[in-house]
């Protein structure tokens, strides 16, 4: 068993390696649109279960699988009209669907965490659908470690995972994420009405545009108990995506004990180290910056909080704000 996962190119050979990896049970890292996932085989169930021990995942957190088209979603989930519809809208890309488990389906059980639904997405980016193509449905949530910032780099994922963890056989590196936020989350109940499980990479509205309705809230995340009960989004805990540095959030007055996440016009100048998600004020360019410039300040604050400044609520801000205040709640 290595310790140092390899970090390669995606290449023909490269790809054929990964699916062998994948096909014998280990685990291979690889890029999508939204953040890297940590891929195994949907099929193996040592394999998902090693996913699990890799990250230090709650058991009672289910995992999304990754398919390269929607008749393969189709053949795994009771995949009804208003999924189609979201999926014709929204496939390939950065949309996850949360369907009943069809009973003949042969992804492992522990993909949906005891559970009888099943996440299934289609993502957009090419070396995901290539490598779906050729190994099958994959099973993967964002491959840091539980809790951790999502990586939006494959040197991130190195870092989070790439050392002890003798599971990992490789990285594929398809540079940075172009929109470096995960995916949004909907659950479609078979007699309930569909449900906005996670915000994140396509805005709400759009998905309510295409249904013509709005969707319903899920209830607020929970505040740290290890119940599963009655929680329909397990993995909406209240701290998760946290940087070691305290972080505060809508901060508009700064001192030396700051370091800044900007926004927009900064308005004078910042403590050093300070980094600006969008000096234009741009949503999609800030979701594309977030993960990785609250790593960098967590890198340099030394001692110092991450003060980070208002974001706009509207499209992206609202995962977004999402990702920032669970950064920022109590630490379990
Ligand atoms: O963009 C993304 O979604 C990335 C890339 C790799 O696809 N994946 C990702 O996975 O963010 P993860 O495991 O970090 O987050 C998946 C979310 C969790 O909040 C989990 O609780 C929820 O989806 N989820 C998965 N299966 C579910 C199910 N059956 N019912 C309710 N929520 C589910
Ligand atoms: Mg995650």
């Amino acid at each position: 068993m290595k310790d140092q996962a390899d970090i390669l190119q995606p290449l023909p050979e490269a790809l054929d390696r990964a699916s062998a990896e994948l096909a014998s049970g280990r685990l291979v890292a690889f890029p999508t649109e939204t953040v890297y996932g940590l891929g195994a085989s949907a099929l193996i169930d040592e394999a998902v279960a090693a996913i699990f021990e890799a990250k230090g995942r709650p058991h009672f957190n289910p995992l999304i699988v990754h398919v390269p088209d929607s008749a393969t979603a189709a053949q795994h989930t009771v995949f009804d009209e208003r999924a189609t519809l979201l999926a014709e809208a929204f496939w390939p890309g950065g949309l996850t669907l949360v369907l009943p488990r069809r009973t003949d389906t042969p992804i492992s059980l522990l993909v949906s965490a005891g559970l009888d639904t099943m996440a299934v997405r289609c993502p957009a980016h090419k070396v995901a659908h290539d490598l779906l193509k050729r190994a099958g449905p994959l099973a993967a949530p964002s491959a840091n470690a539980s809790g951790k910032l999502s990586p939006t780099q494959a040197a991130h994922v190195a870092a989070s995972l790439g050392t002890g963890h003798g599971h990992l056989a490789m990285v594929l590196d398809g540079g940075e994420c172009a929109i470096g936020l995960e995916s949004t989350v909907i659950g479609l109940p078979i007699d309930g009405p569909a449900t906005l499980l996670r915000p994140g990479a396509v805005p709400r509205k759009d998905v309510e545009a295409v249904l013509g309705y709005e969707l319903a809230q899920a209830e607020s995340p929970d505040q740290g108990s290890e119940s599963t009960q009655g929680r329909s989004s397990p993995g909406q805990l209240a701290s998760h995506y946290a940087p070691d540095a305290p972080i505060a959030l809508n901060v508009t007055q700064f001192d030396e004990n700051d370091v800044v996440l900007a926004f927009g016009a900064e308005g004078g100048p910042l403590p050093p180290g300070s980094l600006n998600l969008s000096p234009t004020g741009n949503l999609r360019e800030a979701a594309a910056h977030l993960f990785s410039m609250l790593r960098a300040l967590d890198g340099v604050a030394k001692g110092r909080r991450i003060a980070v400044m208002p974001i706009p609520h509207e499209g992206l801000g609202e995962a977004i704000n999402d990702r920032l205040s669970r950064a920022a709640a109590p630490r379990p």
